[in-house]
C-alpha cells in the first residue's frame, strides 16, 4: 500500500517557488482588496451561501459516477455510451486510473481554523475558481443538441478552463461566440494535411483561445473493441465542424487516416512558429518526456493516458504524476487528467504536485443529463466536494498559506 504524506507538508513545499509566489501575491492583493470593500458582513454572507451549497450537495448525496454516469448509461444510445466509455484493449489502464486513487491516503491536519477556504488558483496566469477544468473530448452533440456551445457556457459560468477538442461538432468560432468571456484552450491533433492544422491554429488564435494543447499520445487511435464491434460513426446530421467542406469524411466522421503519425518533438518548434499562444503537451507519462517537453519550450504538461483509450498497460496518471513533477521542478505547469471522480481525487492530485486536473467522461455525463445545466451541476458538485475535502484535510488556500 502506498502511503503518501499529503496535505500540509506537500502543499507548503509546492508553493514556495517564485512563479507561484507571484501568482500568490496577485491573488492575495485581490483578496485583501475585496475584503476591504465588502467587509465582514458580506464575507460571512458569502461563506454562508457557499456552505449552503456544500450542505445541499452532501444531503442530496449526488456523486458523479453513481448518478450522472448511471443516467448517461441508461439514456444514451448504446453505441454512444460505448464510445464515451471505451478504453483500449482490455481497459486495464482506463480502470487503473480510478483504482489508483484508492491506494493513496491523506495525512490530515486538524484545528487549523477552517472557516475560510479559498479554492481559486491560476492557470498560466489566468485565475480560475477551482482547480478542475474540462478535458478535450470529441463530438459533444452526441450528448446534447447544442454540443460544445453548452460546454463552453457551463465552463464560463463556473469560471474554469475548457479545452476544446479538434473534433468538436461546433466550429471554434461558434464556441467562442457562445461564451465570449470564457477561458478556453484549444486541443490540436496535427493532421497529415499540415495546411489544415495551420489554418485551424490561426482560426483558434483569432477566436480568442488562450492556449494550444498538443495531444501527443495518438499517432494512431488505440484499439477500442466496442467501437469496432459497433462500427461506430457519427450520425449523418453531425459533422466535425472545423473540417467541414475540407475533405471527404468517413470513419468517425473524420478525414480518413488523417492524423499525422510522423509528429515528433521538432513539431513543437513548428507550432511555435505559427502562434504566440502558450503550448501545453498532453499525453506525457514519463519524466524523460516531461524533461524533453520543457527543453522544447512548452509552458504546460498534461499527464494523461487519454482516459485509457490509447496504450493499454501504461501507468495510472496519478502514479505517473510523481516522477513528472519531480523532473519538471517548476519549469512548466503540470496538470493531470484521468479517473478524477471526487473532490478528494482532486485534492490528492494537487497534493502530489498537479496545478489543476481535467475531467473527460464526467463532463460528457453532465452534458447528457441536462446540457449546460447538467455540466454546471457536475462541476458544482466537484467544487463542493473538493472544498469540503480541503476543510477536512486542513488545507486553507491553494496559492497562499
Ligand atoms: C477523449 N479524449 C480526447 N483527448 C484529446 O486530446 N482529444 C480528443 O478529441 C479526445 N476525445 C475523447 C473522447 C472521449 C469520448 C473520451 C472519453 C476521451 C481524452 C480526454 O481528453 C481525457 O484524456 C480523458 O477522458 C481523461 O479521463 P477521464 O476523465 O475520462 O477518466
Amino acid at each position: 500500500m502506498l502511503y503518501i504524506c499529503l496535505c500540509t507538508y506537500s502543499f507548503a513545499t509546492i508553493f514556495t517557488e517564485s512563479k507561484q509566489q507571484r501568482d500568490m501575491n496577485s491573488l492575495q492583493k485581490s483578496t485583501e482588496y475585496s475584503w476591504k470593500i465588502f467587509g465582514g458582513f458580506h464575507r460571512a454572507l458569502i461563506l454562508t451561501i457557499n456552505w449552503n451549497i456544500v450542505l445541499h450537495c452532501i444531503y442530496s448525496g449526488m456523486g458523479l459516477d453513481a448518478d450522472f454516469e448511471a443516467y448517461a448509461k441508461k439514456h444514451l444510445p448504446k453505441t454512444t455510451w460505448d464510445f464515451f466509455a471505451a478504453g483500449a484493449d482490455e481497459c486495464c489502464t482506463r480502470d487503473g486510473n480510478l483504482l489508483a486513487y484508492r491506494r493513496i491516503h491523506f495525512r490530515p491536519r486538524i484545528l487549523r481554523g477552517m472557516s475560510v477556504i479559498d479554492t481559486r488558483t491560476m492557470l498560466l496566469g489566468t485565475e480560475i475558481s477551482f482547480p478542475v477544468g474540462i478535458a478535450p473530448t470529441g463530438f459533444h452533440r452526441l450528448a446534447w443538441p447544442d454540443g460544445e456551445k453548452s460546454t463552453a457556457r457551463a465552463a464560463e459560468a463556473m469560471k474554469t478552463c475548457y479545452i476544446t477538442s479538434t473534433y468538436s461538432t461546433c466550429t471554434v468560432e461558434e464556441i467562442a461566440a457562445a461564451a465570449p468571456n470564457g477561458f478556453r484552450w484549444f486541443q490540436l491533433y496535427i493532421h497529415r494535411n499540415r495546411a489544415l492544422s495551420e489554418g485551424l491554429v490561426r482560426r483558434v488564435e483569432a477566436a480568442g483561445f488562450q492556449g494550444l494543447v498538443l495531444t501527443a499520445d495518438l499517432p494512431y487511435p488505440g484499439k477500442r473493441r466496442d467501437d469496432i464491434r459497433n462500427s461506430f460513426q457519427l450520425p449523418p446530421h453531425m459533422t466535425v465542424k472545423n473540417f467541414e467542406g475540407e475533405e471527404s469524411c468517413t470513419e468517425y466522421g473524420l478525414p480518413p487516416n488523417s492524423i499525422d503519425p510522423s509528429v515528433n518533438w521538432n513539431d513543437i518548434y513548428w507550432l511555435q512558429s505559427l502562434t504566440r499562444l502558450p503550448i501545453i503537451v498532453k499525453g506525457i507519462l514519463t519524466k524523460e518526456d516531461a524533461d524533453l517537453a520543457v527543453r522544447h519550450g512548452v509552458q504546460g504538461i498534461i499527464v494523461s493516458n487519454h482516459g485509457g483509450r490509447q496504450l493499454d498497460g501504461g501507468p495510472a496518471t496519478i502514479d505517473a504524476l510523481i516522477e513528472i513533477v519531480d523532473a519538471v521542478q517548476d519549469r512548466a505547469e503540470v496538470y493531470l487528467d484521468g479517473g478524477i471522480r471526487t473532490g478528494s481525487d482532486v485534492l490528492k492530485a494537487l497534493a502530489l504536485g498537479a496545478k489543476c486536473v481535467f475531467l473527460g467522461r464526467p463532463a460528457l455525463w453532465g452534458l447528457t443529463y441536462k446540457g449546460e445545466e447538467g455540466l454546471r451541476e457536475v462541476l458544482q458538485i466537484l467544487h463542493d466536494e473538493f472544498r469540503l475535502s480541503m476543510a477536512l484535510a486542513g488545507k486553507i488556500f491553494l496559492l497562499f498559506d
